[in-house]
């Protein structure tokens, strides 16, 4: 697993004169079965958010409304992919490192994660994801 395997998603997208509608199922658009929803939102200006890897989880990441950077590193490349459109998401697979920055006012980003939340499936310490990395060469 690698920065090439993270990759946007195309969701659906129902265009409609009264207001335009997506829609996400799980295994269907996105390769794993949503446990979890959670979102950020009233991030203040500056602010970074994320700043970990997961040892399993696949997460999902759509900014809903505005705009976000998502600085990603998978311990060999880094790439920066900015959101802001609510019909595509960003698919990460486990052992990514990221951080959501640029976050613009009334940004809201929302993300749906393959497993309930649990602290030990997050490297926290940077070094402590590269030595990770480098074991699993
Ligand atoms: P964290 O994952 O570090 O936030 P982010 O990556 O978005 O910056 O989580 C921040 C805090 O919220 C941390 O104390 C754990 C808690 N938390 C939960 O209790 N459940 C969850 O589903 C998530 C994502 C976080």
């Amino acid at each position: 697993m690698g920065i090439k395997d993270c990759r946007i998603i195309e969701l659906p997208k129902i265009s409609d004169p009264r207001g335009n509608l997506s829609f996400i199922e799980g295994n269907r658009h996105i390769p794993f079965d949503i446990k979890r929803v959670y979102y950020l939102y009233d991030v203040p200006g500056g602010e970074t958010r994320g700043g970990h890897a997961h040892k399993d989880l696949q997460q999902l990441i759509i900014a809903m409304s505005g705009s976000f950077d998502v600085l990603l590193d998978d311990g060999r490349e880094k790439k920066t992919i900015t959101l802001n459109r609510s019909y595509q998401g960003l698919y990460l697979p486990k052992m990514i490192w990221r951080e959501l920055v640029n976050f613009s006012s009334g940004a809201v980003c929302m993300v749906l994660a393959s497993e309930y939340y649990t602290e030990d499936d997050y490297y926290r310490i940077y070094d402590d994801f590269l030595l990770a990395v480098r074991r699993n060469k």
